[in-house]
C-alpha cells in the first residue's frame, strides 16, 4: 500500500504564535503537511518531520496588497500549497481559471499543489449520476493545462462542501470509488500518479474508516488538526498504517524558481481591475 499523508488546514486558526507553536510541536510527524496561515509560517521552520505548508498562493510578487506569492513562500520554506479551497471559491470568488494559473506558478516555483474540489449541497441532492458528473468536471475544470511533468507534484482534496465543518461525513467506500474516479480523470489529461485526499469532517473517530481505502491516499483535516488530542491520535493512526515511509507529497527536488508566464495575462485582465 502506498503511503498515506495528513495536511492539517488550520484555516485562519489559532490566535496567538503560543497556539500556534504548540500546534506545530504536535503536528510535527513523518507524513504530515501543516498549511498554518501565512503569519506563523516563520514558526514551522523549525519542523524536524512534517512539511510546512501554506493555504494559498498568489501568482508572482509585485503590487499585489494583501497577497503572498509562490516565490515568497518557497523562500519561506514552505513546500506544499492548498489552492482553490471551497472557502476561498465561495466566498473570495475563487475561479477555476485563477485556480489553475496559480496551481501553474506555484508548480513552475518548485511547490507542491493541492487543489479542491468537490460537490455542493445542492448538487448532491441531485444524485450520485450527478456527483460523477461534478467531479469530472471538477477535475478536468481545475487541472486543465497542468503540464502532465508535474504529476508528481500534484494532489487532488476531494471534500464535499456539505461535509466540510458539518459533522456529516459520507460513506468512506463511496469516496473510494470517487477517488478512483479523480484518478482516471486526472490520467485522460495526461496526469499520472495524482494523490487523492479526502476531507470533510474527518476526525479522531472515522480516519481509520477513510486511510483503510485503497484509493485514499490521505486526509485533509480541518477542526480537529486544532485540537491537539485529536490530531496527535489522527496522526498515529495513519502512521501505525505507514510503518516508517516518507511523505509522498514533496517527490522531486524542487525546481529552479522562474518567472510564472501567466502572471502577465492576469494582472492585464482580472487584478488590473480590482
Ligand atoms: P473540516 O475541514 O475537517 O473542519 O471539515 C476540512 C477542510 O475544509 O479542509
Amino acid at each position: 500500500m502506498k503511503p498515506k499523508i495528513i495536511v492539517a488546514n488550520w484555516k485562519c486558526n489559532p490566535e496567538s504564535s503560543q497556539e500556534a507553536q504548540k500546534l506545530f510541536g504536535i503536528s510535527d510527524k513523518k507524513n504530515v503537511v501543516i498549511a498554518a496561515p501565512y503569519l506563523f509560517l516563520h514558526l514551522g521552520k523549525e519542523l524536524t518531520y512534517a512539511q510546512l505548508g501554506a493555504q494559498d498562493a498568489f501568482l508572482d510578487n509585485g503590487a499585489f496588497t494583501g497577497e503572498v506569492s509562490s516565490r515568497q513562500l518557497v523562500k519561506a520554506g514552505v513546500k506544499s500549497v492548498i489552492l482553490g479551497h471551497s472557502e476561498r471559491r465561495i466566498y473570495f470568488g475563487e475561479t477555476d481559471e485563477l485556480i489553475v494559473q496559480k496551481a501553474k506558478a506555484a508548480l513552475d516555483f518548485g511547490l507542491s499543489v493541492i487543489i479542491c474540489i468537490g460537490e455542493s449541497q445542492r448538487e448532491r441532492e441531485e444524485g450520485t449520476m450527478m456527483a460523477g458528473r461534478t467531479i469530472r468536471r471538477d477535475v478536468i475544470n481545475s487541472l486543465s493545462g497542468i503540464p502532465p511533468k508535474r504529476s508528481g507534484k500534484i494532489t487532488v482534496a476531494y471534500e464535499p462542501i456539505w461535509a466540510i465543518g458539518t459533522g456529516e461525513t459520507p460513506n468512506p467506500t463511496d469516496i473510494n470509488e470517487r477517488a478512483k474516479l479523480i484518478k482516471s480523470t486526472a490520467e485522460s489529461l495526461g496526469l499520472f500518479g495524482v494523490n487523492v485526499l479526502y476531507g470533510g469532517s474527518v476526525d479522531e473517530n472515522n480516519c481509520s474508516d477513510f486511510l483503510n481505502q485503497p484509493e485514499i491516499d490521505g486526509l485533509l483535516v480541518g477542526g480537529a488538526s486544532l485540537v491537539s488530542e485529536k490530531i496527535a491520535k489522527i496522526i498515529k493512526i495513519m502512521n501505525n498504517l505507514n510503518g516508517d515511509i516518507y511523505p509522498v507529497v514533496h517527490k522531486e527536488v524542487p525546481t529552479k524558481p522562474k518567472p510564472a508566464k501567466e502572471v502577465k495575462k492576469l494582472t492585464k485582465t482580472k487584478t488590473a481591475k480590482k
